[in-house]
């Protein structure tokens, strides 16, 4: 036996997946936003310049790959996120008109510790809006979401978490301050003496009690912001507030990928156990110049953790404006004699649009009980007499009625 790789899964039933998909793609459509596709390979590269070589992403949790002849020079790796690809397409593909709205989603992967909620391969669905500056699209944006979690899938509890992270200006004056902070303390855990120098902010992340207990003294961000900052930010959150958005301002959130500047936001929810997150996101400003674009396009995006947000739809499904599964009709041919028959009537019925399965072996009781397991509407019976008079046996599965029917009005009679 070989089993599937540590961190993967399979998901034997996707309907749940695809509603979610397709309920998020019809709603942001709305929106403007237009579906793209990336690859799953990119080159290394891209992902050091844009997420940044100390994040954990790109230190620790890539996924190499090579060719099995091992003659490829490029550094290749399996995606972990999907927005430095897309202002890769952007910049490679030249587009010209902005804002450039656009979605896509599938797997990403990153080698993390596998535990519930989070996999080696996950499902994103990525929004991506390049090239508007204004504050009023970042509260625009957020607000999207927080319609899709709230009306779209009747999400009740779930929470929004803000923060502003300034500009990079801003952001290097305030490292400079929290360093001196930091270094007159004592008790900091390892990871975060580490990130002193590498990623200083990723420390007001840390779960490590004694680090929160340093955290809260801290200095905050905010001191170290100019008017335009103080500005953008106290607009952001006016927009929302009228827009009826609920939130929380929550300045341990600096997010784990280094593009960001400025706004940026998690939906989490508490039905996730320790992952909590199924929704993150920011503006970045500078991510098109570090990719080696010639003009910077500043943009926002975020990504939803698809596997996360159906494991919370799962819990309360009766919520949800689910599609109703088509009847299913079963064509049961009494012998070989009549499998040629069967083939032509299941290919007339799928013509005239309704949902049929063959069922070809075993014995005719063993087939009816197969019907019934499925949910079957009716079974669709033809045996020599049938053949012989052109006609086929339909039995109603709930009420047992059978009828004989010309085959040619069965397309009809089952409408
Ligand atoms: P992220 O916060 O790294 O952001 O991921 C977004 C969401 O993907 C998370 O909130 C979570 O729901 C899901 N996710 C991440 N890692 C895993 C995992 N190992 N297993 C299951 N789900 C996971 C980004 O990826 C950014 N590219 C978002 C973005 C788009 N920012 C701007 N544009």
């Amino acid at each position: 036996m070989i089993h599937r790789v540590r961190g993967t899964r399979d998901i034997l039933d996707t309907r749940l997946f695809e509603y979610a998909v397709s309920t998020i793609a019809t709603y942001v459509k709305k929106y403007h936003f237009t579906p793209i596709m990336t690859p799953v390979l990119e080159s290394v590269d891209l992902f050091k310049r844009s997420l940044g070589t100390e994040t954990d992403v790109v230190s620790k949790e890539m996924f190499i790959v090579s060719s099995s002849s091992g003659q490829s020079d490029e550094s290749i790796c399996l995606r972990p996120e999907a927005t430095a690809s897309t202002i890769r397409a952007f910049v490679e593909e030249g587009v010209q008109q902005t804002p450039w709205k656009v979605f896509s989603w599938g797997p990403m992967f990153r080698y993390e510790r596998p535990q519930k909620g989070r996999f080696r391969q996950f499902n994103q669905f990525n929004l991506e809006c390049i090239g508007s500056a204004s504050v009023a699209q970042d509260a625009q944006f957020i607000t999207m979401l927080d319609r899709i979690f709230n009306q779209q899938f009747a999400l009740d509890s779930y929470g929004l978490h803000i923060n502003f992270l300034g500009t990079p200006e801003e952001r290097k004056a305030f490292r400079g301050t929290l360093l001196t902070y930091l270094d007159g303390q004592s008790g900091l855990c390892q990871t975060c003496q580490v990130r002193k120098t590498t990623n200083i902010l990723r420390v007001f992340d840390c779960k490590q009690d004694a680090c929160r207990a340093i955290c809260e003294s801290a200095p905050t961000l905010e001191q170290a912001f100019g008017q335009a900052s103080r500005t953008e930010w106290q607009q952001l959150r006016n927009y929302l507030e009228e827009l009826s958005v609920c939130f929380t301002v929550n300045t341990r959130l600096v997010r784990g990928l280094d593009y960001y500047n400025k706004t940026v936001f998690e939906f989490v929810s508490s039905d996730l156990g320790s992952q909590t997150a199924f929704c993150g996101g920011g503006r970045y400003d500078h991510l098109v110049s570090q990719i080696g674009g010639k003009e910077d396009q500043p943009s926002i995006g975020a990504a939803i953790g698809l596997d996360r947000l159906v494991m919370i739809l799962e819990a309360h499904p009766e919520k949800l404006m689910l599609p109703q599964d088509p009847a299913v009709y079963v064509v049961i041919p009494l012998s070989d004699q009549q499998h040629g028959l069967a083939l032509q009537c299941v290919d007339a019925l799928i013509y005239a649009g309704h949902t049929v399965e063959l069922l070809s072996d075993g014995s005719v009781k063993s087939m009816m009980r197969k019907a019934n397991k499925m949910g079957a509407a009716s079974a669709i019976i033809i045996g020599d007499d049938e053949q012989a008079a052109g006609t086929v046996t339909v039995k109603n599965m709930q009420s047992s009625d059978v009828q004989v029917l010309k085959l040619a009005d069965l397309p009809k009679f089952l409408k």
